[in-house]
């Protein structure tokens, strides 16, 4: 009886206003059922390419399950971030306050993310992370609505300390952008490199997104380490390994990162990429059906090879399918939107995975080795690898 009255006061409202011509937004978004799905990504700068691998990787997987999420039409919405983090806050509530978005989708730049969570922590809107691995978003942080299916930033380069050490180095230099997303890969770097008995001789960044890296590249020839181990992503980390390899580093002093810095970049880099070892939660090269089929579909679809980004975005578009269908295209359905998020498995072309407490990855980390411009899978380099999720209380 209730619910009839306010369908027939909602329905009385709208042929009202519609004859006054002050059609309400919030009923006309009622009517039209359509779930509203916020992209939030840099589209432009230094991690352009990021973006737009991820959104092409969310519809991918939707559209291979019929376009539509929970049996809803969806309507898209996109902003720009250009990975500006000081235009966070102020980006993410155009999505969440003008586009009243059901889900944002965001983003890449571990600073501009602090902004979207904001935003998605006083608003409580559903925020999928596809990429930027600022610790405090599933740590201390945490939120019941906030899911990440990538990576945090120490996750990679917890695996990256000990195949160096096995390879016989043992005094090696750190280099990266200055900011979380570099700063934080040096915690998992630091502690996992000294943890099995190697030296962290020097610590040396410039500011994102600048690329003048001569000075240190100078410096690093000087300190004659036994290797180099970095944290670059995007445009920069194709500029960085050209300079490195111009410098006369490259057959000198071997060079290593956390797996991003050769995503996405080999045919930009070309042979100054060669023979670059990483350790990454995907390969383009890993020997798997699901991956095999994935490389395909993605080739066919979009004419370019897809990358760690995309997987991102396609395991996003997945999660949000599987969610999504659990409820109906309920969103309004919280608890249980969110019970179906947290326990599925994910089917990746990464290998399937599974989501912590903290709403993080449990993945697998692969060691890498740039190889006729592809990154070739040498073996697993640590095997389930969850982050700590220190100080993540859901429910505070
Ligand atoms: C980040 O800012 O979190 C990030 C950006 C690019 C690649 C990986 C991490």
């Amino acid at each position: 009886m209730t619910t009839r009255r306010l369908v027939l006061s909602r329905g009385a409202a709208l042929v009202g206003a519609a004859s006054t011509g002050l059609l309400l937004p919030e009923i006309v978004r009622a009517q039209s059922n359509k779930i509203r799905v916020g992209f939030m990504l840099p589209y432009t700068g230094a991690y352009a390419a990021l973006g737009v691998a991820i959104e092409n990787g969310v519809r991918m997987a939707i559209n291979e399950k019929g376009g539509k999420l929970g049996g809803r039409e969806i309507e898209w919405f996109k902003v720009d971030d250009e990975s500006e983090p000081s235009k966070g806050v102020e980006n993410a509530s155009r999505l969440v306050q003008r586009d009243k978005v059901d889900v944002l989708i965001g983003t890449v730049h571990s600073g501009v993310q602090m902004g979207i969570h904001k935003v998605a922590r006083e608003s409580g809107v559903l925020n999928i992370i596809p990429n930027a691995g600022v610790h405090e978003a599933t740590r201390a942080l945490c939120a019941p609505n906030v899911f990440r299916t990538s990576f945090t930033n120490s996750q990679p380069t917890l695996a990256l300390g000990k195949p160096m050490f096995d390879k016989g180095i043992k005094r090696a230099v750190w280099i990266t952008h200055k900011y979380a997303a570099g700063d934080q890969a040096f915690e998992g770097f630091r502690d996992s490199f000294t943890k099995a008995g190697g030296t962290v001789v020097k610590e040396l960044g410039l500011p994102f997104p600048q690329v003048e890296f001569q000075a240190l590249l100078t410096e690093i020839a000087s300190l004659k380490p036994d290797a180099v181990a970095c944290f670059f992503a995007g445009a920069p980390a194709v500029k960085f390994m050209k300079d490195y390899a111009a410098a006369g580093l490259k057959d000198k002093i071997p060079l290593w990162g956390s797996g991003f810095l050769t995503e996405g970049v080999l045919d930009a880099t070309g042979p100054a990429a060669e023979g670059v070892m990483t350790t990454l939660h995907y390969s383009d090269s890993l020997d798997i059906p699901r991956n095999h089929e994935f490389r395909l579909a993605y080739a066919k679809m979009f004419k370019l090879q897809p990358d760690v980004y995309a997987v991102q975005g396609y395991d996003s578009g997945q999660l949000l399918v599987q969610g999504l269908a659990a409820v109906k295209g309920d969103v309004g359905n919280k608890q249980a939107l969110y019970k179906a998020m947290e326990t599925g498995v994910i089917d990746s072309p990464r290998g399937k995975w599974t989501m912590s407490k903290a709403h993080n990855p449990i993945q697998d980390m692969y060691l890498r080795r740039v190889e006729k411009g592809e990154n070739k899978v040498l073996g697993i380099a640590a095997k389930a690898v969850a982050d700590s999720g220190a100080g993540c209380r859901m429910n505070a």
